[in-house]
């Protein structure tokens, strides 16, 4: 047997309950909020296939990768890297992927808060009938209702932060496991019947050729203005992007996997449990997708409408379908749902890490981080209004999108990065070979390979390229 180590924050009872939890932190903002708005901005179907080249030559391999290192290592990433380092004889330095992992959480949860806030006011608008009837136009103005006012976000936030830090406290993962693993059926079977309201409704075939007509020529452009006439300007930005979604859609390079992964029982098929959660973590954005285009091109709305586009085109399906109301209220608390057991894994590492060097309690690390995130996320609050002028931005972006920026596109993928080198390089081979217990040798040498050679050069080239290097 590899290790026979037990994780002191718990375990997972099974392995169907760590790939339930898993894709629970999979399946969040990311897909139904994320994806369709930066597909939307960075021109459709040419940034969906480098989306998906991310996800199948870097994101799995490297969830397989952060994955066995957390059962290694049966504790908080930063411990665990820290203690991986030494017994395979390499540097201390590597627990700095953990730290780094512990700095980006505190970005992304400080706005994934306030997105998860839009959608929790956005069940209040729908159940009381704020949607019925409504028009792209005034979806529009209900959404800007919303966003121009600082006070319902910092309201928002704090329901959605509280909400979080209680269960990360308590460490029950049990209860809202359990509650996810109904939820997320549904929220699935409901993004499908939005589809099939698209398909009826809506300009399904030019929102399906949006999502799947690849013109490769956009890959390297970033278009802004309105669609007919575009100005568009040549840059790797959209790889880029297009990368850090993959990280960030797949929770990693910051560790929420690694941790999730010092709960997995021994005995627990790695690549079956990455496969299985990679591909229901992009068939619902690709679903969310399919729901979501077909409406904007029917409305005349712009697919680059930016953070706001499933909010101001959503409502116009559950304004005007048949039981619309009761539909869309049950949708934005599914979406609540699947962004809450999202947000709990981001804040996973730092919680573990005060538990398990500093020897806080749970309850006092978890209330510490989500405190501390809160703060930070009064200035993503802000970007969406007071702070929202050129006067407030930092490279031309407001505070929301400079933390996005940083932590999904520049450090997920660097964490990534490490991880794969430490794995590939830093520790033995045997480490890899034991974790993962691929019976059939050819599987794992193709791991291998990828995990040396493509993710690490593949990350790299598309970093060097947005900086300008070619
Ligand atoms: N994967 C989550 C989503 O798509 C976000 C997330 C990022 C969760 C990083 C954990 C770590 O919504």
């Amino acid at each position: 047997m590899s290790n026979q180590r037990v994780s002191m924050h718990g375990m997972w009872s099974s392995r169907t309950v760590f790939v339930m939890a898993t894709i629970g932190s999979a399946v969040g903002l990311g897909n139904i909020w994320k994806f369709p708005y930066i597909t939307g901005q960075y021109g459709g179907g040419a940034f969906v296939v480098v989306y998906l080249l991310c996800i199948a030559l870097i994101g799995i391999p490297i969830m397989m990768a952060e994955i066995l290192l957390g059962r290694r290592g049966r504790a908080s990433p930063i411990s665990t890297m820290g203690r991986l380092a030494r017994e395979e004889g390499s540097s201390p330095a590597w627990s700095l992927v953990g730290y780094s992992g512990v700095v980006a959480g505190f970005l992304i949860l400080s706005f994934y808060s306030v997105i998860a806030g839009w959608a929790l006011a956005y069940v209040f608008q729908t159940a009381g009938g704020a949607l019925n009837g409504v028009t792209g136009e005034s979806a529009a103005r209900l959404f800007g209702d919303l966003t121009g006012s600082p006070v319902q976000l910092m309201i928002w936030h704090s329901v959605f932060m509280l909400m979080t830090t209680m269960v990360v406290a308590r460490g029950v993962r049990q209860g809202l496991e359990r509650a996810v693993s109904v939820l997320m059926p549904v929220l699935f079977v409901m993004l499908l019947v939005m589809v099939g309201y698209a398909v009826v409704e809506g300009d399904f075939a030019r929102g399906f050729a949006f999502l799947f007509e690849a013109d490769f020529s956009r890959v390297f452009q970033l278009c802004t203005g309105p669609a007919a006439t575009p100005e568009c300007r040549f840059t790797g930005e959209p790889v880029l992007v297009a990368m850090g979604h993959a990280f960030f859609t797949l929770s990693l390079g910051m560790g929420a996997i690694m941790a999730y992964g010092a709960y997995v029982p021994e005995h627990a098929s790695i690549t079956g449990a990455t496969i299985t959660i990679a591909v229901a973590d992009t068939a619902v954005a690709l679903l969310a997708g399919l729901a979501i285009f077909p409406i904007v091109f029917a409305s005349g709305l712009e697919p680059a409408a930016g953070p706001g586009l499933i909010f101001q085109t959503l409502p116009i399906a559950f304004g005007n379908m048949p039981g619309g109301q009761w539909f869309g209220t049950m949708f934005f608390v599914l979406l609540v749902f699947a962004a809450w057991s999202s947000s709990i894994s981001i804040a996973e590492p730092a919680v573990a890490w005060l538990v398990d060097t500093r020897n806080w309690r749970r309850a006092p690390a978890a209330w510490l981080v989500g405190a501390l995130a809160w703060l930070l996320g009064i200035a993503s609050v802000l970007s969406f209004n007071i702070w929202s002028g050129e006067e407030y931005q930092v490279f031309g972006k407001t505070f929301f999108e400079l933390k996005d920026f940083l932590a999904s596109n520049v450090m997920l993928p660097l964490g990534g990065l490490l991880i794969a080198l430490f794995v590939g390089y830093g520790a033995a081979r045997h480490m890899a070979l034991e974790e993962l217990a691929i019976s059939r040798q050819r599987l794992f040498d193709a791991w291998w390979l990828v995990i040396r050679y493509v993710s690490p050069i593949g990350i790299a080239i598309v970093f060097l390229n947005s900086v300008g290097v070619f």
